[in-house]
Order: structure tokens, then sequence, then C-alpha cells
């Protein structure tokens, strides 16, 4: 396009920086091992802001519907049995590109599977006790985010 043509290369490349909030939790396997300040050093160290954070126990309640999208799977009971045996860190972080890089330091949802240096790999007891989780879409980011925090909540 005509536009393009006159404005310089090093501009029309710059790679937007786009600011995004995703949604964590540092689950009971963690909390219970007094994982919590190690975890949110590794957060930290990538350049993501914790910009809400508390410390809290769920209901089953409140686990159920955090994780209805998996409500026919095989694990699902499992799953809000862990979620709700002890305490957990709610967070949000913030970022460039928070979701995605979030998602890539916890490292795959089986420890065995995960990349050396991620937190999964570092920390995570097995498959179900992963020690954290993280939104998998900015759709999904606004509704955990929404379920676990008021706005007046998150602070910066
Ligand atoms: O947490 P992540 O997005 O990586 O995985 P998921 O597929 O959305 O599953 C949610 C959570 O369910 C996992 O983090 C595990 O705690 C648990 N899970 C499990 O116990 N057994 C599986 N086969 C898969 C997931
Ligand atoms: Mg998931």
């Amino acid at each position: 396009m005509a536009i393009s043509k006159s404005i310089p290369n090093f501009i029309m490349d710059r790679t937007p920086m786009t600011l995004e909030r995703t949604f964590s939790i540092i689950k009971p396997d963690a909390t219970a091992r007094n994982l919590t300040g190690k975890i949110n050093a590794v957060i930290e160290n990538t350049g993501l802001r914790i910009v809400a954070q508390k410390r809290i126990c769920w209901t089953r309640a409140q686990a159920e519907k955090f994780y209805e999208e998996h409500k026919e799977r095989s694990f699902y009971r499992e799953l809000v049995v862990f979620m709700t045996s002890g305490p957990i860190v709610c967070q949000v972080l913030e970022g460039e590109n928070a979701i995605m890089k979030y998602r890539d330091i916890m490292g795959a949802t089986n420890p065995a599977e995960a990349n050396a240096g991620t937190i999964r790999k570092d920390f995570a007891k097995s498959i179900g006790e992963n020690s954290v989780h993280g939104s998998d879409s900015p759709e999904s980011a606004e509704r955990e985010i929404g379920l676990n925090f008021d706005n007046s909540e998150i602070v910066g």
C-alpha cells in the first residue's frame, strides 16, 4: 500500500506492545510445601507484575464452577477435591503477552513433559497436583479474574 512505502521499516516492523492480564493460582500442593515465595520469584523474574493477590480456600461450589469446562472429564471430581483441600493463592498477573508468557513459564500440565526451568518441572508433584494454574486465552482470563476478584481488589 502507498502509505506503508512512506513509513520507514523500523516503525512498520515494530510489534505493538499488548499489555494483558491473566489469572493465576498457586495450588494447594504448592501452598502446603511453602512454595508461594519461590513461585512468585519466578513470576516476577520474567517481568510479570502481580497486580492482585489473595490466599483463600475455595468452597466446593467455587471449584466446580471454575473448572466446569472439565465437568465430563474423568479427573473432574478428583480435581475439585484437590483444589478445596487447602489454601490457594489467587493472583492477577499483568504484562506484555501475559497469558502466553505465563503458560510458557508454567510448563506442560504433566510435569514429566514440562520443559526444564518451568514452574511445573521444578515444583509439581504429578499431573493433578501440578502447583499452578494459568488462563489459556483472553476469554478465560476475563472469566477467571471475574470469578475471583472484584475490580477494586486489582490494585496495580
Ligand atoms: O492446567 P492446564 O490448563 O495445564 O490443564 P487442563 O487440561 O486445563 O486441566 C486442568 C487441571 O486438571 C490440570 O492443571 C490438573 O490439575 C488437572 N488434570 C488432571 O488431574 N488430570 C489430567 N489428565 C488432566 C488435568
Ligand atoms: Mg486449563
